[in-house]
């Protein structure tokens, strides 16, 4: 089974490579998402049976500085990988972000209607996510992470978050790109538990500062915390070894397993 892998050389993007072996990630010379006719072309040179696309302007602040830019590789690229995969009939994971929502409340839902976004790599990556949906076959992942440790001296007691470390979500990402055939829904919220970036910051950085929203360059969103009861029941099975998944295992050649681990599957199709 074949999965391209757009961002390949990014944080997410090499986090992935390293859990699911056999990734077909392009560099950006050959797969370019600014140019639509260079994404159809490298899909119907690979083949893909699904298309991971993690690919983004994901530095927030630079997103506020080059707006045209954050649109066209956020916007326009997410299109033009979802109108690819459309033409060749590939199914897309495509990797979205807890700031679609406003921020108002946190606790958010997949269903809960997405916006307001306080900032436009926010507004960015909501557009994208109605773009991904040209793809036919879709499922967008909202997700959100940081390298570890926490890479600023300071951090918000204001702002709070569902996000973790890299090295915590990319193998759940991972779990459900490899579980994707197994999951009827077109949103799924893939985080941890609800906290400020402050605490989260703390656990790997015990000298982080508290500092609050005010003093950031750009506006950010106070409460982006999402709810995962869906996935958290989706996983469930997974994680115990169920009929479902010993099913998945030996018919899918399939064995999700988290926390590090590589992980060995094969998707028969997406959604
Ligand atoms: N980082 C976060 O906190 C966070 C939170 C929530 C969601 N996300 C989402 O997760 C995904 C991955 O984020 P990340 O933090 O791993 O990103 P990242 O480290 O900034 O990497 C971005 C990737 O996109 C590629 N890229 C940029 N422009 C491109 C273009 N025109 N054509 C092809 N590839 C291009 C980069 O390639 P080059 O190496 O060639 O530049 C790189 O591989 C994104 O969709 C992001 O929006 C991130």
């Amino acid at each position: 089974m074949t999965i391209l892998l757009t961002g390949g050389s990014g944080r997410l993007g090499s986090a992935l490579q390293g859990l699911i072996p056999g990734l077909h990630a392009p560099p950006r010379a050959a797969l370019d998402i600014t140019h639509p006719e260079q994404v159809l072309r490298a899909l119907r040179a690979a083949r893909p049976h699904l298309v991971v696309h993690a690919a983004a302007l994901a530095d927030v602040t630079r997103c506020e500085r080059d707006r045209a830019l954050a649109w066209q590789v956020n916007v326009d690229g997410a299109a033009a990988v979802a109108r690819a995969c459309h033409a060749t009939g590939a199914a897309l994971i495509h990797i979205s972000t807890d700031y679609v929502f406003s921020g108002d409340t946190g606790h958010y839902r997949e269903n809960d209607p997405p916006g307001p976004p306080v900032n436009w790599y926010g507004v960015t990556k909501l557009a994208a996510e109605s773009a991904a949906r040209l793809a036919g076959r879709s499922l967008i992942i909202r997700t959100s992470f940081r390298t570890r440790p926490f890479p600023h001296a300071a951090a918000f007691t204001d702002a709070f978050t569902s996000q973790d470390y890299l090295d915590v979500i990319a193998p759940h990402v991972a779990q459900v790109i490899l579980q994707a055939s197994r999951i009827p829904d077109a949103t799924l919220h893939v985080a941890t538990a609800r906290k400020s970036v402050f605490d989260l910051a703390r656990q790997s950085r015990p000298d982080v500062r508290p500092a609050t929203r005010d003093h950031a360059p750009l506006p950010l969103p106070a409460d982006v915390s999402l709810n995962t009861d869906r996935w958290q029941a989706l996983r469930a099975p997974w994680e115990t070894g169920s009929p479902a998944q010993s099913e998945s295992a030996s018919g899918a050649q399939g064995r999700a397993a988290v926390h590090g681990e590589v992980l060995h599957g094969d998707v028969p199709r997406v959604v």
